[in-house]
């Protein structure tokens, strides 16, 4: 049983398609064992309780300490696999290193454009007309880890940030699930930034 834990400081939708998909066995032999919320309103928290699924608000605004805490509930919990699901704190070699490529993230773009906040609009702003979503390692850098799955979306001329947005979560919602499965499977080798799919 792979022992998975979500990050997340907001909605949570993406966590939710990940538990999910545990839930429908497209994931089998993995359970989503902890969720950690730097915010204690995290709307996706309540999808927690309605889902009997534990999680710990470690919201200390010193780096040291909070990842401090944070490793200490990743042991507790076995932690095989971190999933970053729009979680806003950029997390340190403290758990990296504990971690190698066992931590995921999703960005709203496709990676290398538009790493760090406000990905749907910097895509706007700077005009292109296809943008889309990476799910990828987490290394030391923000946003730039190998690169696991990817998938584009077309910017159409009068879309919005919030509508660009939606267009881009449908398929967070598709890419994370796919992402995690592959991993709990063994189907992801690594070498350099390359991801290997076997
Ligand atoms: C998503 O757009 C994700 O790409 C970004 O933060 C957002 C999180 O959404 N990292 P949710 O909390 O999973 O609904």
């Amino acid at each position: 049983m792979i022992n998975i834990a979500v990050f997340i400081s907001g909605r949570g939708s993406n966590f939710k398609a990940i538990n999910e998909a545990i839930k429908c066995e497209f994931i089998k032999n993995a359970k989503i064992s902890i969720v950690i919320s730097d915010n204690p309103n995290a709307q996706g928290l309540l999808y927690a309780k309605e889902n009997n699924i534990p999680y710990n608000i470690v919201d200390n605004k010193a780096k040291q300490e909070r990842e401090a805490n944070i490793l200490k509930v990743l042991k507790t919990y076995n932690i095989d696999l971190v999933c970053l699901a729009g979680y806003m704190k950029i997390i340190g070699p403290s758990i990296i290193d504990n971690y190698p490529n066992k931590i995921m993230n999703i960005h709203p773009s496709l990676l290398p454009s538009f790493p760090g906040i406000n990905a749907q609009k910097q895509a706007l702003d700077y005009g292109v007309r296809i943008t889309g979503c990476t799910l990828h390692f987490v290394d030391h850098l923000v946003d730039h880890g190998p690169v696991i799955l990817q998938r584009s979306v077309e910017i159409d001329e009068n879309d919005s940030v919030e509508s660009l947005s939606a267009k881009i979560l449908y398929y967070e919602h598709e890419i994370y699930p796919l992402g995690v499965k592959l991993f709990t499977e063994n189907k992801l080798a690594i070498s350099g930034r390359k991801v290997f799919i076997i």
